[in-house]
């Protein structure tokens, strides 16, 4: 059986199901994860799904996935925007990385067009709501292949 796919979640995304439903739809992130865990089992993985609202908490997940995961699909939420300390993170990693988002960052804010975790990830899957999970949960297998 290969190491886990580590599904992570940044801020706020606790609150998906209640939070901007018109952006965020709404599912809860429990049942994403479960559409995750349906995704990785059929492809013959496993997931470890995690979220946080503390930047250092996902650091150290990042670090974990260095010995622990087979690949990683991140959703770093407004960290994505901001964060240097999860970029370097990243780095240390050699299992690829898939990024992640529910609504399609590009078609909002201007700031919210350029993502730190771009720079390292493999590919993005955004804009499909839930589904970006799922579709990044059969990337991820089909790299870490
Ligand atoms: C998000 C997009 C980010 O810009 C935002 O800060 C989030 C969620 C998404 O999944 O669409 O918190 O990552």
């Amino acid at each position: 059986m290969p190491k886990p796919i580590y599904v992570l979640s940044g801020p706020n995304l606790n609150l998906l199901g209640t939070r901007e439903p018109e952006i965020y739809g709404h599912q809860t992130l429990d049942d994403i994860h479960r559409l995750c865990e349906a995704r990785a089992t059929s492809l013959g993985f496993t997931v470890v799904c995690r979220q946080s609202n503390h930047e250092g908490v996902l650091v150290d997940w990042i670090q974990e996935a260095r010995f622990d995961a087979s690949a990683v699909v991140l959703n770093p939420a407004a960290y994505g925007h901001t964060s240097v300390a999860l970029l370097d993170a990243l780095k240390m990693l050699s299992i690829p990385v898939v990024e992640c988002h529910l609504s399609n960052p590009a078609a909002r804010e201007s700031f919210r067009r350029k993502t730190y975790v771009s720079l390292v990830a493999a590919g993005v899957v955004s804009g499909f709501g839930g589904a970006s999970y799922e579709l990044a949960v059969e990337a991820a297998a089909g790299l870490a292949r």
